[in-house]
C-alpha cells in the first residue's frame, strides 16, 4: 500500500510541500534541493538498522552491510577533502561541533568564535547554545569599516585570553575565509583550530574556496547546504585526532548512527566527486555575483560591499524595512529568504536589519543570470513596496511562472 493509502494526512502535507517549493524559489543560503539519488538512498531499508559503534566494532548484530556502506562514505570523504580521517556519524551540524567540542575541551575551557550578529553559528559560542553554556566563548568579528574578518582582533583576543581552541567558519559571511592567517593565529598561542565549513563545503571540494583541510586541526561540516546532500553532518581531522574525535561522537555525543543517512552521504560525497559538481558551483557562484551586482545597481547596500561566495547579505536600513518585514513580504512574492543581522545591528535578532540571499538550490533547479537578475528587481520591487498587497500579487505570479519552468530535483510521482 502507498503512503496516500496508508496516511493520506501525511501524504497530503508532503504534496503541499512539493507544489510549495515548485511554485516558489528559495534564496535561502543554506538550502539546497537533493537530488532523487540522494532521496532514494535515505528513504532506503537502512532506515530500520541499528548500529553502535564504528565499523568492525559495532555492538550489534546483522551490521555487514552497514560496515561496507560507512567504509565507502568515510573513504569518500577522505578523498573528496583530502583528510586523513573522516567520521561521518554526526547527526547534524550542530552535532558534528558538539563532538569536536567535546574532544578538544574539557567543561568551562576557553575557545573563540565568531559572534553570530557577525556571521557565525549558534554553536560558535553563543549563550542560548550549548556551546556558550558548557565553555567559555571569547567573541570575535568582524571590522566595522570593511566588514571583513578582523583577523587583527582575534590575534590581540587570543593572547589576551589564551584559548584552548579557536573556532571559525560562518553562516553568514559573504568572504573567503583566510584560514592559513587562522593557523597561525592558533600556533601563537598554541591553541587548536576548528574550521566549520557548513556553508562552504561543496565550493571547498571542488576547489573554489580554499581547504581549511591543511590548517585545522579538525573540520566539521553539514552535507546539505552548498554539498547538496541529505540533512546530515560529518568531521574531517588529523590522523592523531581520529580516536578522540570518534570517542567524542559514539558514545560520548550520540547513540545509533542514522544509517539511511550515511548511505545519503554516500551518494552526496559521490555526486560530489563528478564533473559536472563543479560546473554547478561554479553556477552558484556565477549566479550570487549577478545577484550581488543587480542588487547594488537597484541601490541595495550589501554588506562588506558584495560576496566571494554563494551568498549575499543584504543592508536594509536605508530602505527603512526591517528584515522581518522584508522576509514576510518576499514569502508572500513566492520568494523565500531569512531574516538576518548585519554587523552592529541595532534591531533585535527577531526583526533585524538584514536579510541573507544565497543562490545554491536556485542553481541546482538551474536557474541562471537573467533569471537572477530578473528576481533582483522583482525583491526590489516587493522591498520598495512593503505594504502593498497587490505589488506581491502581480510579483508572486511571476515568479510562479519562472519557478514552474525549473523543476525541483526530489518533487517526483
Ligand atoms: C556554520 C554552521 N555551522 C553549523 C550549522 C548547524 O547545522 P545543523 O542545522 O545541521 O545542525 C550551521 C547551520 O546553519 C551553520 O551555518
Amino acid at each position: 500500500m502507498s503512503l496516500r493509502d496508508i496516511d493520506p494526512e501525511t501524504s497530503r502535507i508532503i504534496g503541499l510541500e512539493k507544489k510549495r517549493q515548485t511554485e516558489t524559489i528559495s534564496l535561502i543560503a543554506s538550502e539546497n534541493h537533493a537530488s532523487r539519488a540522494v532521496l532514494e538512498a535515505q528513504g532506503s531499508i537502512f532506515t530500520d538498522k541499528y548500529a553502535e559503534g564504528y565499523p568492525g566494532q559495532r555492538y550489534y548484530g546483522g551490521c555487514e552491510n552497514v560496515d561496507m556502506l560507512e567504509d565507502l562514505v568515510i573513504e569518500r570523504a577522505k578523498e573528496l577533502f583530502h583528510a586523513e580521517h573522516a567520521n561521518v556519524q554526526p547527526h547534524a551540524g550542530a552535532q558534528a561541533n558538539m563532538a569536536a567540542y567535546f574532544a578538544l575541551l574539557e567543561h568551562g575551557d576557553t575557545a573563540m568564535g565568531m559572534k553570530l550578529a557577525h556571521g557565525g553559528h549558534l554553536t560558535h559560542g553563543e549563550k542560548v547554545s550549548f556551546s556558550g553554556r558548557l565553555y567559555n566563548f571569547i567573541r570575535y568579528g568582524v571590522d566595522r569599516e570593511t566588514e571583513r574578518i578582523d583577523y587583527q582582533e582575534i590575534e590581540q583576543l587570543a593572547l589576551k585570553h589564551r584559548p584552548r581552541l579557536i573556532v571559525a567558519g560562518a553562516s553568514a559571511y559573504p568572504r573567503i575565509i583566510d584560514f592559513e592567517r587562522l593557523r597561525s593565529i592558533a600556533d601563537t598561542v598554541s591553541a587548536k583550530l576548528l574550521i566549520d565549513i557548513a556553508h562552504i563545503a561543496g565550493l571547498v571540494a571542488v576547489g573554489l574556496h580554499p581547504s581549511p583541510v591543511p590548517y585545522a586541526d579538525v573540520v566539521t561540516s553539514t552535507t546539505h547546504k552548498t554539498l547538496r546532500g541529505p540533512r546530515s553532518g560529518f568531521i574531517l581531522c588529523r590522523k592523531e585526532l581520529a580516536s578522540v574525535i570518534d570517542a567524542a561522537v559514539f558514545p560520548r555525543m550520540q547513540g545509533g548512527p542514522l544509517v539511511h543517512a550515511i548511505a545519503a552521504k554516500a551518494v552526496c560525497f559521490h555526486e560530489a566527486m563528478q564533473s559536472d559538481f563543479e560546473d554547478y558551483q561554479r553556477a552558484t557562484l556565477r549566479n550570487a555575483s549577478v545577484l550581488a551586482d543587480e542588487l547594488q545597481r537597484l541601490g541595495l547596500r550589501l554588506v562588506s560591499g558584495g560576496t566571494d561566495n554563494h551568498l549575499v547579505l543584504v543592508d536594509l536600513t536605508t530602505m527603512n524595512v526591517t528584515g522581518l518585514q522584508a522576509e514576510v513580504a518576499l514569502e508572500q512574492a513566492g520568494i523565500v529568504t531569512n531574516r538576518d543581522p548585519i554587523p552592529f545591528d541595532k534591531r533585535s535578532r527577531r526583526v533585524t536589519s538584514g536579510i541573507r540571499l544565497g543562490t545554491p538550490a536556485a542553481t541546482t533547479r538551474g536557474l541562471g543570470p537573467d533569471e537572477i537578475k530578473r528576481l533582483a528587481a522583482l525583491m526590489v520591487r516587493v522591498l520598495s513596496n512593503i505594504d502593498d498587497a497587490s505589488v506581491a500579487r502581480e510579483v508572486k505570479e511571476e515568479v510562479c511562472q519562472i519557478s514552474t519552468r525549473f523543476p525541483v530535483p526530489g518533487v517526483f510521482d
